[in-house]
C-alpha cells in the first residue's frame, strides 16, 4: 500500500543527499554532513502510565539506535501533532513518526509530508484516510483483539449465571483507534449472549482523573452495576476509588477487566480490586527505530507490523508483579 512513497521517498532522501552532502539526512536538511537520521516523532501526550512507558522506550532507543530525536508532546490535542508534524516538515528531518490522537482528520497534514518527501511511520494508533500511500507502516497492537479478550473474560467469568449482567464501558478518548477498536472487539464478544448488556458508556480520557469521575456518576446512576469494562488501566485505578467510596469492593462487588498491563494495576489486581488485565505492550521503541532506519534506506517494510500481547488474571498477577517493565 505504501510501497510508492517508500521508493520515491527513498530516492528522493538520497538524491538530496547525495547532492548536498554526500550522505544520508532526508533531502539534506538535517543531516548535517554525517549519516544521522533525524525523526520527528509526535506523541499523543502523558495522560497514562503506559504512555510513559511509550515514551521512555521511544527516547531511549533512538538514543541506542543513534537517532537524533526530535519530541514533541501534543498534550492530547489534535492541532499540536499536526502543527508539530508541520514544523517537522519544515526542519525537513529524514523521518516523521507519530502516535496520532484520534483516528480522522490527518489528510491535509499528510499529504503535505508526502509533497515534501518525508516518509511517516505511524505508531501505536492507525489512521483513517481516503488516500493512498501517504504513509509506510504501522506499528502497534491490535486494540481490536484486545477488546476481544477483555470480552472473553467476561463471558467466561458469568459462563454459569442465568442471570443479567449489567456492565459499565469506560471509554478512551472520543474517536482515537483504542477508544473505537476496543469497543468494538468487547461488544463482538458480549453480543453473543444477550445476557450481557452495557448499561453506561462514557468517555473517560484515558486518565486516572476521567475513570473516577465518570464511574462515581455511573455509580449514582445505577446501582446494579456487575461489571466494569475499562478501556486502560488508569481510568480502572481512578474507578477502583469511586468503588470503594461508595462503599463497595472492586473486584467482588464489581468485576473489573481493563486494558495495558501497567505495574499498578498489576497491583491492583494482586489484591484482588482488578480481575484480568489485557495487555497492550508499550515498548515499541526498538522496533519504532529498526523500522524508521528502513524506510530511510528505501527498504521494504511490512504494512503492518503488530505487538505480541498477554492476558494476565488474578493468580498470576503476584508472580508477574516483579516482571513488569512498566
Ligand atoms: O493507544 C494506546 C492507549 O493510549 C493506551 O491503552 C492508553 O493507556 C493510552 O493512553
Amino acid at each position: 500500500m505504501n510501497k510508492a512513497l517508500s521508493t520515491t521517498a527513498a530516492a528522493v532522501a538520497l538524491t538530496a543527499a547525495a547532492t548536498a552532502c554526500g550522505s544520508g539526512g532526508g533531502q539534506g536538511g538535517q543531516g548535517g554532513g554525517d549519516d544521522t537520521i533525524v525523526l520527528g516523532f509526535s506523541q499523543v501526550g502523558a495522560e497514562s502510565g503506559w504512555r510513559t512507558a511509550n515514551t521512555e522506550s521511544i527516547k531511549a532507543a533512538a538514543d541506542e539506535a543513534g537517532i537524533e530525536l526530535k519530541f514533541s508532546d501534543a498534550q492530547q490535542q489534535q492541532e499540536n501533532q499536526i502543527q508539530a508534524i508541520r514544523s517537522f516538515i519544515q526542519q525537513d528531518v529524514d523521518v516523521i513518526a507519530f502516535s496520532p490522537v484520534v483516528e480522522s482528520g490527518w489528510d491535509t497534514v499528510l499529504a503535505e509530508a508526502r509533497t515534501a518527501g518525508i516518509p511517516v511511520v505511524l505508531t501505536d494508533r492507525a489512521v483513517e484516510t481516503g488516500q493512498e500511500d501517504v504513509y509506510e507502516t504501522f506499528l502497534g497492537s491490535d486494540f481490536v483483539e484486545e477488546g476481544r479478550n477483555a470480552g472473553r473474560y467476561v463471558v467466561e467469568e458469568f459462563a454459569d449465571s442465568d442471570e443479567d449482567v449489567n456492565i459499565v464501558e469506560l471509554q478512551g478518548t472520543t474517536g482515537s483507534a483504542p477508544a473505537i477498536d476496543r469497543k468494538e472487539g468487547f461488544a463482538e464478544i458480549i453480543g453473543e449472549d444477550d445476557k450481557f448488556e452495557i448499561i453506561a458508556s462514557q468517555d473517560g480520557d484515558f486518565t486516572r482523573a476521567g475513570g473516577q469521575e465518570v464511574m462515581q456518576a455511573f455509580l449514582g446512576s445505577h446501582d446494579d452495576i456487575d461489571v466494569l469494562y475499562a478501556h486502560n488501566d488508569d481510568m480502572a485505578l481512578g474507578a477502583i476509588e469511586s468503588i470503594e467510596a461508595a462503599g463497595l469492593k472492586p473486584g467482588e462487588d464489581i468485576k473489573i477487566v481493563s486494558v495495558d498491563g501497567i505495574k499498578a494495576a498489576f497491583q491492583a489486581m494482586a489484591e484482588g480490586k482488578i480481575n484480568q488485565v489485557v495487555e497492550c505492550n508499550p515498548l515499541i521503541g526498538p522496533q519504532l527505530m529498526d523500522l524508521v532506519e528502513k524506510v530511510h534506506a528505501g527498504e521494504e517494510v511490512p504494512e503492518r507490523v503488530e505487538v505480541e500481547e498477554g492476558v494476565f488474571g488474578q493468580d498470576q498477577a503476584e508472580e508477574e508483579l516483579p516482571n513488569r517493565q512498566y
